[in-house]
């Protein structure tokens, strides 16, 4: 029997194009090119699965082109990457990667939010130029973490991981808004009172998003919600580009309207809107929030057995879309 063939979009862990391989056909990219659209339509001829990170976007055009796919696997949570509309209609399973990351993201969210509050990039930029010729009582003074009060957007699984680190281990204050509101347990778990938007950006020190990228979250940071902020508040996004006006956000940061920011996503990524490298209290990772080698190798595992469970046993682990006539 001939083998069924798949597409590893990018480069991956050996160890993983190598359990795909006791199941499939694998076509791989080990050089890590990033296809655009009219090559990765092309190299989809003829396969039946697909294991895509978040930088392969998988719609109408493409799904028509090849009407053989039935699944494809994203190595990440997030999944803006996908029509699922179009693969639902196309019968395309659609498969994320969650659970797996979720306390290493969350690890990464704190980290940021600590160098961002207490300025350890903007000062190690300054050391190393060679410009520290004194001890001052006000050098880099930033904002105080333990005690003060964290607003949280977006209260999912690294949303409560976020929460529980800032009120269990940091003593502080969590205020979250979210599309719905958490059970009375999980809010007890979170130390966490839910409030409107308005009144989060308000009157939180710290504002941090995990918002899942969607039309409607486009911008949920913008001019107008940057202008509600603390002069004092801090911002970190570790959620999606285009979550935050990224243009609006550096003129804030320039004008001083809000104190910094931590940004790990960009709208248009990994180019970057060439204002922000020009304000010195931004904070500015390149998308590394799950990057831990054992968090990317489970990533990685989940999309694979996805592929594999459901390729050879009709179920995959974690479907986000229902599909029938496979
Ligand atoms: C991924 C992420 O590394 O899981 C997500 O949604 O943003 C990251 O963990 C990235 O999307 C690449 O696939």
């Amino acid at each position: 029997m001939t083998q069924k063939s798949i597409l590893v979009a990018r480069a991956i862990f050996p160890e993983v194009l190598e359990m795909l391989s006791q199941h499939f056909q694998v076509e791989s990219n080990q050089a890590d090119d990033v296809w655009p659209p009219d090559v990765l339509k092309q190299k989809m001829q003829g396969k039946v699965g697909a294991l895509t990170s978040g930088s392969e976007r998988i719609d109408a055009a493409l799904l028509q082109a090849n009407p053989q796919l039935q699944i494809v696997a994203n190595m990440a949570v997030g999944y803006n990457n996908f029509d699922i509309a179009a693969m639902t209609s196309a019968g395309v399973l659609a498969t994320n990667a969650p659970d797996v990351l979720t306390e290493t993201t969350a690890d990464f969210g704190f980290a940021l939010l600590m160098a961002t509050a207490r300025r350890i990039t903007e000062s190690e930029h300054y050391l190393r130029k060679g410009l520290w010729t004194k001890w001052s009582y006000d050098m880099f003074t930033g904002a105080e973490v333990h005690g003060s009060t964290i607003g949280i957007i977006g209260m999912g699984r690294i949303g409560q991981g976020i929460a529980k680190r800032a009120a269990h281990g940091f003593g502080m204050r969590v205020i979250y808004h979210n599309r719905s509101r958490l059970s009375a347990d999980l809010e007890a778990a979170c130390k966490a009172t839910y409030v409107a938007k308005e009144e989060l950006l308000r009157t939180a020190d710290h504002v941090m998003l995990v918002v899942p990228y969607s039309a409607e979250s486009h911008h949920t940071i913008g001019a107008k919600e940057l202008s509600c902020m603390k002069p004092s508040a801090t911002l970190v996004n570790i959620a999606r580009g285009g979550i935050v006006d990224d243009a609006a956000l550096a003129l804030a940061l320039k004008n001083k309207q809000i104190a910094a920011a931590g940004l790990d996503v960009f709208e248009g990524e990994p180019a970057l809107n060439s204002a922000l490298l020009t304000v010195p209290n931004v904070v500015l990772t390149p998308h590394i929030a799950s990057a831990t080698i054992p968090t990317r190798m489970a990533m990685a595992k989940l999309a694979a057995d996805n592929l594999i469970e459901f390729l050879t046993k009709g179920k995959a682990l974690t479907p986000l879309n229902q599909v029938t006539g496979q």
